[in-house]
């Protein structure tokens, strides 16, 4: 044995594994062992990845397949040794194996060969930064150790670090990759993954997340074929149509049983997660950035950090990967005040008013609000220069006084006086054509010199990838939030990509500009949620169209969809939940009918199922009954009383609303004294059959009393024999049950 760390912390065993003859790496971590070796001459195998295994000796699961006709060997390997069919832990492109590659150079002789072996290995304690980059982190009291294996392609002396860290309270992997050149010459990185898998065998599904704007999140489970899947953006953006996760399911796993393969990048640009089957029924995914349009330039002695994808292995199924997830998202990649604190009740003035307001209509509704125990209003839209429209004036970030009718100050501080926090919209990145800040400076968006941009709902995007514009953001939004007492941030970000260019790059590094204005942003984020640390930060880009674990490292919540429909929502939030905590997913009770689907639910119903996350409302709170308006408050109150849960519980997916009628979900406080099930029904139907749900997560040894009926059941039984469902009065019915350990 040639090196050994051993670990056992907070219940997870962990431990980096190093054997030679042949070099052995062997990471077990929570339930999972993950195996590499050093075969041929000098390439990283990929041996094994999955449930535990004893010992690391696994080198004869690279079965080498003798001869075969067209396969090239690179140089000096046995004929028996082809790279194309061997499981490459991390395959160079323009070599023998010529599968979708991880990393794919070419210098200035033409040389497009990335051919990596084995240069060497470290153990570090704890997890190294990847600076500028958002990231996993450890809290006191956490443990890690991170193997990083470093490959080298010696012609251009070009080295490549992989690095694994293994959690000790957490089953996770963490992995990205650092390419640093130390040749002579510069060298254009067109293709540099954040992780590279192998699979035996061919017989999984690939799940993921697709969407649009305003329906995001849409489970998709697909049989994983003979060709070349991909999950991807290639909008400047994670996007509503693609989120940067996916999932490697064996045929068999469902929600409760079977094994699962979690993949998400901590990215909120271009991505690309895709699959590809080989000749031998080899399955390889490759994960990190869109290589589509990319390429960095990597002068001598730079080096190049891509972002991190996160792996969870679960072999019970999707709800213990998502489980996982949630709990290291919400503790050990969101931060600040807010990260473990429950959020706020907030009233958000968009659907409610849209542009049109001014600051009696604000203070009326506010004081409304307040009666009914909300605890923030949120300005939206429309505050700023002369916008009364999405036609003009972002990048104006000046308070309209005139339409206000006060200062914000004033505004604030009578927002305040009904005892509520006020909040206040952004859009930082973008500019409008017809602004003051696009007359002063009109190259400062991102463009093409020769050519007449495109606009995306009437705007441009401001060119983050030059600091001086990086600086305005800055300024201008921390300006605002020092004129009054603001509480809560909404960043959004409202259109996608085109004529992506920067006035400030030379062309040969126009493959960079995506990247660099991601870097931008974060930059900016960085900036400015440091400055404000008492203000809650709340992601969104036209709901969901930038909901992701890169966003979550700056703004501990994201406004899930800009689709309110409470049935709507169900699958939205079902779908977020595979990856996202429930904290970092913003869900409103908005007016009827629906502004987006013309539905009319329940108010009930509207509740029940935003309280699956971070709650609030976005109508206007003086069109409400008096009825109404009681039921809001009891609402507020119901979530008041449980809302750590939603920060600290863990959650179960109890019934699918994909393909379904009907939809449950629970959530259960961490000491598993307390549990909240919610069952909605979307059409209801004449005598119908009685739906028993079997619940989970509770302590089976326990008894828990329904607080409503005073009713106790053992957990056992609630988890075994299950609950018998109420029948539903009409359409778009639902319940909220919660039980309490007696
Ligand atoms: C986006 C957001 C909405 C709202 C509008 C304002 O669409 O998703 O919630 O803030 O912008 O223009």
């Amino acid at each position: 044995m040639y090196a050994k760390n051993n670990k056992t912390l907070g219940g997870n065993k962990m431990a980096i594994t190093v054997l030679k003859d042949p070099m052995i790496f062997k990471i077990d971590t929570g339930n999972a062992s993950y195996v590499m070796a050093v075969m041929g001459q000098g390439h990283l195998i990929h041996l094994y990845y999955g449930a535990a295994i004893d010992g690391a000796r696994v080198e004869y699961l690279a079965a080498e397949r003798g001869r075969a006709s067209f396969w090239a060997i690179p140089a000096g390997d046995e004929d028996s040794f082809s790279t194309d069919v061997m499981p490459m832990e991390y395959a160079g492109q323009g070599t023998a194996d010529l599968r979708p590659a991880a990393v794919a150079t070419v210098d200035a002789d033409g040389d497009n060969v990335t051919d990596l072996r084995y240069f060497g290995y470290e153990i570090l304690e704890g997890k190294p930064d990847n600076p500028g980059l958002p990231h996993t982190y450890l809290n006191q009291g956490d443990g890690a150790q991170t193997l990083k294996i470093t490959l080298r392609d010696a012609v251009k002396d070009l080295y490549v670090d992989l690095y694994y860290t293994a959690f000790d309270f957490s089953g996770a992997i963490a992995r990205w990759t650092v390419v640093r050149n130390a040749g002579a010459q510069a060298v254009d990185l067109t293709r540099v993954m954040s992780a590279s898998l192998q699979f035996p065998g061919k017989d999984y599904d690939l799940i993921h997340l697709h969407g649009a704007w305003a329906r995001e999140f849409h489970v998709e489970r697909t049989p994983i074929a003979h060709t070349t899947q991909a999950v991807s953006s290639f909008r400047g953006s994670s996007s509503h149509l693609h989120n940067p996760f996916a999932v490697i399911a064996a045929k068999d796993a469902d929600e409760d049983a079977g094994e699962v393969y979690g993949v998400s990048l901590i990215y909120s640009s271009n991505f690309l997660i895709e699959t590809d089957v080989d000749a031998f029924d080899g399955l390889r995914l490759n994960a990190g950035i869109n290589d589509r349009a990319f390429c960095w330039r990597l002068e001598p002695g730079a080096s190049f950090a891509t972002p991190e994808a996160v792996l969870v292995f679960s072999d019970q199924g999707l709800g213990e990967m998502s489980r996982a997830y949630h709990k290291l998202y919400q503790r050990n990649l969101a931060r600040g005040k807010y990260r473990d604190q429950p959020r706020p009740v907030l009233l958000n003035s968009w659907e409610g008013v849209y542009f049109d307001f001014n600051a009696e209509k604000i203070l009326r509704m506010a004081k409304s609000a307040a009666q009914t125990g909300i605890e923030l209003f949120v300005l939206d839209d429309g505050w700023f220069g002369k916008r009364d429209n999405d036609l003009c004036a972002l990048g104006d970030w000046v308070v309209n006084e005139k339409k206000l009718g006060c200062t914000l100050h004033d505004l604030v501080e009578g927002v305040k006086a009904t005892g509520m926090d006020f909040g206040l919209w952004f859009e930082p990145e973008m500019i409008s054509p017809d602004s003051d800040l696009y007359r002063a400076h009109p190259t400062w968006c991102l463009h093409q010199k020769k050519r007449a941009p495109s606009l995306g709902r009437h705007q441009l995007i401001l060119d983050l990838t030059r600091k001086d514009v990086q600086d305005y953001v800055v300024e201008a939004v921390s300006r605002v939030l020092s004129s009054a007492d603001i509480r809560y941030v909404k960043w959004d970000m409202n259109r996608n990509m085109a004529e992506v260019g920067s006035a400030c790059l030379p062309p040969e590094r126009i493959g960079e500009v995506y990247h660099r204005y991601i870097l931008g942003v974060y930059s900016v984020m960085e900036r400015v949620t440091s400055a404000f640390p008492n203000v809650l930060f709340e992601s969104c880009s036209g709901g969901g169209g930038r909901f992701d674990a890169g966003i979550l490292y700056y703004m501990p919540q994201n406004w899930t969809s800009d689709d309110s429909d409470a049935i709507e929502r169900l699958n939205i939030q079902y779908g977020c939940s595979m990856v996202y905590p429930p904290s970092a997913m913003t869900c409103h009770v908005s007016a009827v009918p629906n502004h987006q689907v013309a539905r009319v639910t329940p108010l009930n119903t509207r509740g029940n199922v935003a309280m699956q996350g971070s709650f609030g409302y976005e109508l206007d709170m003086t069109k409400l009954t008096p009825e109404e308006k009681e039921e809001v408050a009891a609402q507020v109150e119901e979530y008041k009383r449980y809302r750590d849960l939603v920060i600290t519980g863990s959650q179960y997916r109890l019934i699918s609303p994909v393909n379904s009628n009907e939809c449950a979900f629970m959530t259960v406080s961490a000491d598993r004294s307390t549990a909240i099930l919610t069952y909605v029904k979307k059409l209801n139907d004449p005598n119908p059959p009685v739906t028993r749900v079997r619940l989970k997560g509770l302590d089976p040894d326990a008894q828990y009393r329904g607080v409503a009926d005073g009713k106790v059941y053992s957990g056992r039984t609630l988890m075994n024999a299950g609950l018998n469902m109420p029948a539903m009065r009409a359409d778009f019915d639902s319940v909220r049950m919660v039980f309490e350990r007696v």
